[in-house]
């Protein structure tokens, strides 16, 4: 069943990916879920590892222009939290070496 929340989050995921990738026309964007699942589980530590890998905060974008960090309210996923997406796959239960793979992955396909 579709409720209303589900609804707002879609619109939010939509807003944010409409802003990310078609008005920064960035390859890469990796929308990190900061909502309550995902804080509680430790994203800030996933932002930091991210930021430190990437060398990049929240609203920048690599000088390769490869990847672009955006903070998004809840996915969806909280029961599989925490949790970002890249494009169009939604990424569960991260760790930062999960995250290491996936942006490895990204960086590969270009
Ligand atoms: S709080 Fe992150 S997926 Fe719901």
């Amino acid at each position: 069943m579709i409720t209303l929340q589900h609804m707002l989050t879609l619109s939010a995921v939509l807003f944010s990916l409409s802003i990310a990738g078609i008005f920064l026309n960035r390859k890469n964007v990796i929308l990190l879920c900061d909502s309550v699942a995902c804080w509680m589980l430790g994203c800030d530590n996933l932002k930091s590892h991210i930021s430190s890998k990437l060398g990049i905060d929240y609203g920048q974008t690599t000088a390769d222009n490869q990847f672009t960090l955006i903070p998004v309210p809840c996915l969806g996923d909280c029961d599989k939290a925490p949790t970002m997406m890249v494009g169009d796959v939604t990424y569960r239960n991260l760790t930062p070496a999960k995250i290491d793979t996936i942006l490895a992955e990204c960086k590969a396909r270009g």
